[in-house]
Formats: C-alpha cells, sequence, structure tokens
C-alpha cells in the first residue's frame, strides 16, 4: 500500500494491486488507510469516465465521492451511504451491507471491504435485476397487447392439431366472428384442408386464395397466410386473412374500363374507314335507287318489274346500310338538354311503330311516377331504344310465334340514374355471344339483315351521355337490356 507523499506506482506491491485489479471483472478502486486513491481498474475508469480526472492516484476519497454525486453518477442518498460505510469501516472495521444499485443501464451492486494493507476496495458488480426485469416485461406485454389490439389486420392464432383459436385481434372478430375454432373461417371444406396440408408440409402458407366465411355466414374471396411456430411446446399458427372484395371488385371494374377504351378506340378507327366506304358508296347507290324508280314506272311487264322491285328494295337496304355507317361515322354532337322519360319513351314507341313490321308482337309500357327527368340527347336515345326494340323484335319473329315486349323505367338505386329496361321473351343471346353483341359489325342476322352496328351504336350513345348499357344475365327466356342515363338535376337538390 502507498504511504503518504510516496506515489502509489514507484514499489512493486502496489503494481502488483494494480495488476490484479485489472484482471477482474468488476469495478474496482482501491483506497489506501488515508483514503487515498491507490489504484482503479479499466472497468471503474469505463464506469466513472465523467470523473477520469479524479481517478489519478492520490485523489482522496472525499473529494472523488463528492465529484461523483455532483456529476449525478450516483444518487446523493447512495454517496452518503458510501460515506458512512467507509468510516464504518476505518474506524471499526466493520463491512456494511453492499448497496444495490437500479440504473437505466441496468442493475448493481457496490461493496465495500478492508483489505490487508490497512486500506479498502470499493467492488462494484453488475447483478440481475429481477424486479427491474420483470417491470419490463410487463411493459413488453402491455405493448404487445396495445398493438394487438389496434392492429387493423385480422389475425388469429390457432392450435395446428384441433383448430383451437388461442387468440385473435378485434379486427378478425370483426371479419370472422367469434368462433372458437378455425374451420369455422373456411367456407369451402376442401379449402380447408388443402390450407393444412401446405401448413404441415412447409410450416408457411403465403397469399393462399380461399373463400372466407363473414361473422354472419356469408362467404367471402379471400386470401390467407400463415406460419406455423412453436407455442409451450406446441405447434401454433399465426395467420392473417385478407378480405378481397374490394380489391376485386377493382380489378373487374378496371378490366371493364380497359375493354370500354377498347371498344371505343375499335369504334373510332372502324368510324373513319366506314365514313370513307360510305361517302364512296352513297353516289353509286343514289343512282342505282333512283333509276330502279324510273324502271318500276315505265315497265308494265309484271315478271320484270318483280325484278325491279326487288332491285329497288335491295338498293334501298344497302342505302340503309350506308345512312347507319355514316351515322356512326359522324359522331353527331350530343345536345342535352332536361328530358322527361315518360315523352322520351312515347316518341320511341311511335316512331319504332311507325317503322315496324307486322310480326306479332305485345308492347307494354311500365314508367314508374314522378321520375326525375334525364339529361339528354332526346333524338339519340330515341334511336337506342328503337333499335332495342327492333332488336327484340327482330329476335321473336325469328321463334314465329306471338310474343312479348316490355319497356320499364325507374329510379336507380343511388338516385342519379333513370334505369331503363327493354325486355322480351324471345330466345335470348346465347351465354357464348353475350360478350360480343357489342361488338361493332357483330351480328348474327344472315342475308344482308343485320349490319351488326345497331348495339355498338347503342353502346357509343350512352357512354356519351355519362350512362350504360348492359345485358342482364337473365336465367329465363329472352333477352333483358337494361340501360341507365344520368339525371338532370342532383339527387339532393330534388325534394
Ligand atoms: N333481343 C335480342 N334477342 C336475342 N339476340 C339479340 C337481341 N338483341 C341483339 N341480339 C343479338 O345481338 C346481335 C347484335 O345486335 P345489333 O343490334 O348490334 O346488330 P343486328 O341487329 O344484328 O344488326 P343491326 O342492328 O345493325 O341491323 C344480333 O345479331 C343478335 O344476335
Ligand atoms: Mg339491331
Amino acid at each position: 500500500m502507498s504511504r503518504p507523499g510516496r506515489a502509489p506506482a514507484e514499489t512493486g506491491e502496489e503494481l502488483s494491486i494494480a495488476e490484479t485489479i485489472g484482471l477482474v471483472s468488476d469495478a474496482v478502486a482501491i483506497f489506501d488507510r488515508e483514503s487515498r486513491l491507490v489504484a482503479v481498474n479499466s472497468r471503474f475508469r469505463e464506469t466513472y469516465r465523467a470523473v477520469s480526472a479524479f481517478l489519478e492516484t492520490g485523489t482522496s476519497w472525499p473529494i472523488l465521492l463528492l465529484e461523483i454525486e455532483r456529476r449525478g453518477l450516483l444518487p446523493g442518498q447512495v454517496c452518503d451511504r458510501l460515506r458512512l460505510n467507509e468510516s464504518e469501516l476505518l474506524n471499526r472495521g466493520l463491512a456494511a451491507e453492499p448497496i444495490e444499485l437500479r440504473g437505466p443501464g441496468g442493475a448493481s451492486r457496490i461493496g465495500m471491504t478492508s483489505i490487508s494493507t490497512g486500506g479498502y476496495a470499493w467492488v462494484e458488480s453488475a447483478t440481475v435485476d429481477r424486479e427491474g426485469q420483470a417491470e419490463r416485461q410487463r411493459e413488453t406485454d402491455l405493448l404487445m397487447a396495445k398493438v394487438l389490439e389496434a392492429c387493423p389486420a385480422s389475425l388469429t392464432m390457432f392450435r395446428i392439431g384441433d383448430g383451437q383459436i388461442l387468440y385473435r385481434t378485434p379486427a378478425a372478430t370483426e371479419l370472422l366472428g367469434s368462433a372458437r375454432n378455425t374451420n369455422e373461417h373456411f367456407a369451402d371444406r376442401i379449402e380447408r384442408a388443402d390450407f393444412v396440408t401446405a401448413l404441415l408440409s412447409s410450416a408457411r402458407v403465403d397469399d393462399m386464395r380461399m373463400q372466407g366465411r363473414r361473422a354472419d355466414g356469408r362467404p367471402f374471396p379471400a386470401s390467407v397466410s400463415a406460419r406455423v411456430i412453436d407455442y409451450r411446446g406446441e405447434d401454433v399458427v399465426v395467420a392473417t386473412i385478407m378480405d378481397l372484395t374490394d380489391d376485386l371488385e377493382m380489378q373487374d371494374e378496371l378490366a371493364r374500363q380497359k375493354d370500354l377504351t377498347f371498344q371505343s378506340e375499335k369504334m373510332s378507327a372502324l368510324g373513319e374507314l366506314l365514313a370513307g366506304v360510305a361517302h364512296e358508296l352513297n353516289n353509286p347507290l343514289s343512282i342505282v335507287v333512283g333509276n330502279a324508280m324510273i324502271l318500276k314506272e315505265e315497265i308494265r311487264d309484271d315478271r320484270r318489274a318483280m325484278r325491279i322491285e326487288k332491285l329497288a328494295n335491295a338498293a334501298e337496304r344497302c342505302v340503309g346500310i350506308v345512312r347507319t355507317f355514316l351515322a356512326m361515322a359522324r359522331e353527331n354532337p350530343l345536345e342535352l338538354a332536361p328530358i322527361d322519360i315518360a315523352g322520351l319513351i312515347g316518341t320511341a314507341r311511335d316512331t319504332f311503330l311507325a317503322g315496324a313490321s307486322d310480326a306479332p308482337l305485345d308492347l307494354t309500357f311500365d314508367v314508374a311516377a314522378r321520375l326525375p327527368s334525364v339529361l339528354a340527347d332526346e333524338v339519340q336515345v330515341v334511336q337506342v331504344l328503337v333499335n332495342l326494340m327492333t332488336n327484340a323484335q327482330q329476335a321473336l319473329a325469328e321463334t314465329g310465334r306471338h310474343g312479348l315486349v316490355s319497356v320499364s323505367a325507374r329510379l336507380g338505386k343511388t338516385r342519379d340514374r333513370v334505369v331503363i329496361s327493354v325486355r322480351d321473351d324471345g330466345p335470348g343471346v346465347p351465354l357464348d355471344l353475350r360478350t360480343r353483341i357489342f361488338d361493332p359489325l357483330f351480328t348474327t342476322k344472315t342475308g344482308g339483315r343485320g349490319t351488326g352496328m345497331g348495339l355498338a351504336l347503342c353502346r357509343r350513345i350512352l357512354l356519351a351521355h355519362g350512362g350504360s348499357i348492359r345485358l342482364l344475365d337473365s336465367a329465363g327466356p329472352g333477352a333483358e337490356f337494361e340501360l341507365e342515363i344520368p339525371v338532370a338535376e342532383a339527387p339532393e337538390r330534388r325534394s
């Protein structure tokens, strides 16, 4: 040990103390019997780095402790206890109980022991802070509980063996209800079996498509991902189930929009082509028609007159076709105005009846009372209705029996559209043709009886109105077309 006035490092004995404490993992400081610092090890230096200037041999205990306290390295109470312990040690040779410390960096214990040289050692060792650990565990548990409560994903945890649910987030309860077994979450038993098989073989499943079952029992399109984990010695599955209803609807809508864009591009390319052809055909056709009329008047011979008549009829049909093509190509600008639905349907009926053939047909009309006006180009929408009624009549004519065509109008669910339906009890549209009937030039009518432009034109007119037209998937016989036309005034402004 050092003696007063001599540097401790001058003797071999003191050097060996420094060496010895250097081997220890605890923080150790050695003081002589005059309470002066003899040596500290590197761990002590590290712990009390903030007072490193005072960790020199010869620094007196009260000064070192004062600096440690001043810089907040140890709380005042602890420093007081250390002072007390030191004087007990020196004066009465009594070693006090070690002082337990708990701080953010962990727990430790400071013991003071007298040593054979007459001085004493400060030994500070890290301890396990059980109380702190328990508290941290409680905090972690609380955090986990909060995270899972707020977790927007539908997450469940269940035993792989029997499907018994151990935990589920509130979001899962909302989507899937509070069934006790995960089997209830699957609407299809085979899909459930596939899911379990996949889990058993690779302990994970990613984005498997399935039909889930909602809390109210309704099935819904879903995607399930899962992992098998070990929980308290058991194989447990943690799974998330995602409701894909909205995503799929959006995909369908995108596909529909894409199809519409494709159709309208096709129409405009076709329009340009048709405009040119129709324009060129118009002049020679008018010569054919004009001359046929003159010949009809001049020729008295019945047989020849019949031939001329056939010629004239065919030429008239060609004129009709050319006119349709030109109408398609011209893209008549819309003349929108608020139109009364009952009036519009009345005009369509009159126009249809004026041009209709004598095929046996019952026409019924059912227009809901107090329908709001639609914002429409009356001439064009009448054209659409006449086209649909003509198609219905032609379809019925093929059956050779008395048919029924009903036209009805009502307000749409969202109240911002009027829905008009044109329905017949004819043969209907075969399943494999349903996606094609709105294509330009698609027709099943042979012998030049159809151009296949009617429905394409109808669709174009309705899209220009911000409306729509579709063939309903009706199970029964006949075909039903449904049109939607925006109302003239927003629903909230109507009383
Ligand atoms: N009410 C209906 N019942 C059964 N099939 C229909 C009906 N309406 C349309 N179709 C089918 O859709 C096809 C296309 O109709 P679209 O009106 O576009 O052309 P088209 O009637 O054949 O010819 P166009 O109208 O140009 O004279 C028809 O050929 C027919 O096969
Ligand atoms: Mg038609």
